[in-house]
């Protein structure tokens, strides 16, 4: 069999601090093992034509991107097109079928893509139609099945907490309670860790559904013990157990539904059940901006690097994964379609919760 000397790379969803940290391992790499990149514009959309959306990444395209945020590729978030039709010179065609006939003109041999829940599984559907494909799994959300953990996340939970720890001065200053929202669709592994690291008061995530008149009394008893401020942190796929998600914009075609506006909710119902001044902030997509930490950058080239490993290899149909202390390969079919969620009876939970931090249950 001819050694692989073309592959393509393509970042896919959300963009995380890190993605750029990936890129430039996997050409680096590649380039050492006599490997040429190609890098796709806006995930798989970058196989649609064969001239125009693609192009050589050399290594001195990659020289100095590890520190950025963003993703030198561009990105897209807007659902799975893999049935959808798309026009072409030759008509409208088939986007999967288009995208294949494009792998094979492009002269490509393998395929990276570094993507979250939405992306890892169009890779798998482009593997069942014998695309050879690796997956790096990438969410600030840190929910992806099969990785203890994804580059962007640490970036995230590190912003979060230094934007809890400043909320912190003016709530004790103005003696009111400060929700803070943070991203989390699924999964609270944001909130929960930001809410630790930054002392909060309460969490409240999606795995636990809320009753705010808990939070209420928790936080009212706190300030009978002298604190006369509080700090919330809610993720933005947490609601009542009584009560339904906050939505800035329902599903539509090819789009899955905007959550936000949680935060703005707890914060007006805290003040009419405790009588105090409340404010909300919601950190949106300053949580997947700016420069990743060093832990992201020593995680993301470590899964650029496995990934042309797995290359070379031909361990196609794998996303590489991170099992402390190792970097390994787990198949798409044990990892997609799957959440990894905060379990109730995860020891950093059950710490906060002997801290005395309310969630709401
Ligand atoms: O999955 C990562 C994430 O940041 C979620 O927390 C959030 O709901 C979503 O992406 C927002 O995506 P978009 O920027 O496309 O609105």
């Amino acid at each position: 069999m001819a050694p692989i000397s073309r592959i393509g790379i393509l970042t896919g969803g959300g963009d995380a601090p890190g993605l750029n940290a990936v890129i430039r391992a996997v050409v680096k790499t590649a380039h050492n093992s006599g490997i040429t990149c190609i890098g796709l514009e806006d995930s798989f959309d970058g196989l649609l034509e064969e001239h125009g959306r693609s192009h050589v990444l050399t290594t001195e395209d990659v020289r100095g991107i590890m520190r950025l945020g963003g993703t030198i590729l561009g990105t897209v978030n807007s659902g799975n097109p893999f049935e959808a039709v798309v026009a072409t010179s030759d008509g409208p065609r088939p986007y999967a079928d288009r995208c294949v006939e494009m792998f094979h003109r492009m002269g490509l041999d393998a395929l990276v893509a570094i993507g979250g829940d939405g992306t890892l599984l169009i890779a798998q559907q482009f593997a069942e139609r014998s695309i050879p494909i690796v997956g790096v799994p990438k969410t600030i959300d840190n929910d992806i099945v099969g990785t203890t953990i994804c580059f962007g996340f640490d970036t995230a939970v590190a912003f979060a907490t230094d934007a809890i720890d400043r909320l912190h001065t003016t709530a004790e200053a103005h003696r009111r309670i400060i929700v803070v929202e943070v991203m989390g669709r699924y999964a609270g592994w944001i909130a929960l860790h930001a809410g630790v690291a930054g002392g909060a008061d309460a969490i409240l995530i999606p795995e636990i559904p809320f009753d705010l008149s808990k939070v209420a009394s928790q936080l009212m008893h706190r300030e009978k013990s002298g604190a006369r401020f509080s700090i919330v942190v809610v993720a933005e796929g947490a609601f009542p157990a009584d009560g339904k998600l906050a939505l800035l914009e329902e599903a539509r075609a090819g789009h899955v539904e905007r959550l936000g506006g949680i935060g703005a909710q707890v914060a007006s119902a805290l003040g009419h059940l405790t009588g105090k001044e409340t404010r909300s902030v919601v950190l949106g997509h300053l949580q997947r901006g700016g420069a990743p930490t060093s832990y992201d950058r020593v995680l993301a080239t470590r899964f650029g690097a496995k990934a042309v490993d797995l290359v070379r290899q031909r361990c196609f149909g794998m996303m590489v994964s991170y099992a402390p202390p190792d970097i390994i390969a787990r198949p798409f079919g044990d990892v997609v379609g799957k959440t990894k969620t905060v379990r109730r009876d995860s020891d950093l939970l059950l710490a906060a919760k002997a801290l005395g931090v309310a969630f709401g249950d």
